[in-house]
């Protein structure tokens, strides 16, 4: 088993999504003592914005590429065989307004690429992805509680993009753990993390 750790909370002391990330894989580890286990912590060390030359080297076949185009698209060709060699992907997501963290857009933004996570069919206008047969969990912790049909549920664009995009890429096995209300007072806030601890801590032994 293999397993790809994504944090991007900005905050590594105080982290929620990190913290209970941390206890999860340690969890999951006593099920599966041989697993093999990478970070990115793009929260602290994002990769780099796509450019011009990145765009039109990415959809330059890699026969023709010259040794430019090749050179902006190192780091992007290691992400996704990174990606690609996980089995389980554990996402670390603050929701940052109402959607992802800014750096886990950009490192997704250097691994959906066409004909390395994705395909398409021009003739039948069909996508599909390549990245598959791996569960992805996220852990998702928000201020607010942006649960379906509560005032703020409409709002929760980190759930929805996340489900999509991994989707979109072959990933159709995702749990998401969501710990939210984290900016109430400690008696509420706190039965929130506890909620999520149970969750992960059960999990631990399927996943
Ligand atoms: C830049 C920024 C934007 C945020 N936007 C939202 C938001 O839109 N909704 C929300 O409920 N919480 C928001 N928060 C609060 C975080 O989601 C919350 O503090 C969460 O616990 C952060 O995750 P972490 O504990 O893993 O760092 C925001 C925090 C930051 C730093």
């Amino acid at each position: 088993m293999k397993l790809l750790e994504v944090q991007s909370s900005v905050r590594l002391e105080k982290s929620i999504s990190r913290a209970l990330s941390h206890e999860f894989i340690q969890a999951w580890q006593k099920y599966n003592p041989s697993a093999q286990h990478k970070q990115q912590d793009v929260g602290i060390n994002p990769p780099a914005h796509p450019t011009e030359l990145w765009t039109t080297a990415n959809y330059t076949s890699p026969a023709t590429r010259t040794l430019e185009m090749e050179a902006t698209l190192v780091d992007s060709e290691q992400l996704i065989e990174e990606l690609l060699w996980a089995d389980r992907l554990l996402l670390g997501v603050p929701m940052y307004n109402f959607s992802i963290p800014s750096t886990l857009k950009v490192y997704l933004d250097n691994i959906v690429r066409v004909n390395r996570t994705f395909t398409f069919d021009s003739t039948s206008f069909r996508f599909a992805g390549l990245a598959r047969d791996k569960k992805a969990l996220v852990i998702t912790p928000s201020a607010g509680n942006f649960a379906p049909h509560t005032p703020l549920g409409s709002m929760n664009f980190c759930q929805t993009y996340l489900q999509s995009i991994l989707k979109f890429i072959g990933i159709e096995d995702i749990e998401i753990v969501t710990v939210p209300n984290q900016f109430m007072p400690d008696d509420i806030r706190q039965p929130e993390i506890e909620r999520a601890r149970t969750k992960l801590l059960d999990l631990a032994a399927t996943w």
